[in-house]
């Protein structure tokens, strides 16, 4: 079984997944792991990220080995790989990746912006997760503090809206929710309550109660 979730930065979509995966034994993905693996690799290097050639360049170099390097978390890799992921060529060479990664068994749950839309359109179950910007700002601020980073509130939503824009407005793989997505608002739900309706959401389509 294959477990699509997209959403919005900071929506909670990665902690979903993880979840999911443990939940159902499923091995799990947080694809934005990738663009930030690529697009820190071309940060270090000094790289102008206008430059869609290096940018492919390094795609093909992904190196899985460092997507556990939390320097990956940051605002300014996460900015960086909202960049780098809007080149139609650089999403291209990272395909199949993560296909393979979604056909191995015993199951998978992929996080992302595109996983129910293009990467994996046959995907068994597709949740769209959304919150409130500023829900997700406040979270992310916290998450920010909680790892010493200085984070300034305001600006975490800026950011968030301009990633926001960019990630629903590029041409390529833009983010938006398939048709057969069901969409999860988790702006009024903690973590608990959040997988608790997703769990919900993959079992009534897994049990064909729920159309989507
Ligand atoms: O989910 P995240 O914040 O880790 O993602 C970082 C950036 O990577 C995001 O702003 C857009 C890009 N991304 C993407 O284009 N497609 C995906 N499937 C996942 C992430």
């Amino acid at each position: 079984m294959i477990i699509a979730i997209d959403g919005p930065a900071a929506s909670g979509k990665g902690t979903l997944g993880k979840r999911l995966a443990a939940h159902y034994g499923f091995r799990h993905l947080d694809t934005g792991v990738i663009y930030r693996a690529v697009a820190k690799v071309l940060l270090d290097g000094g790289a102008d990220l206008t430059d869609e050639a290096q940018a492919v360049a390094a795609a093909r170099e992904l190196d899985p080995g460092i997507f556990g390097d939390p320097a990956l978390k940051s605002q300014t890799v996460g900015d960086a790989a909202s960049v780098i992921s809007a080149y139609a060529q650089v999403r291209e060479v990272l395909v199949s990746f993560q296909r393979q990664f979604a056909a191995e068994p015993p199951g998978a749950v992929l996080d992302g912006r595109d996983i129910g839309t293009v990467i994996c359109p046959d995907a068994d179950v597709k949740i769209f997760v959304v919150a409130d910007p500023e829900v997700r700002a406040r979270r992310r601020t916290l998450e920010a503090r909680a790892r010493g980073e200085d984070a300034d509130e305001a600006q975490v939503l800026a950011d968030i809206l301009k990633r926001d824009d960019r990630d629903k407005n590029r041409s390529a793989a833009p983010l938006k929710q398939a048709p057969d997505a069901v969409l999860l608002d988790n702006s009024n739900l903690d973590i608990e309550g959040g997988v608790r309706a997703a769990i919900e959401i993959v079992e009534a389509v897994r049990a064909g109660r729920r159309r989507v």
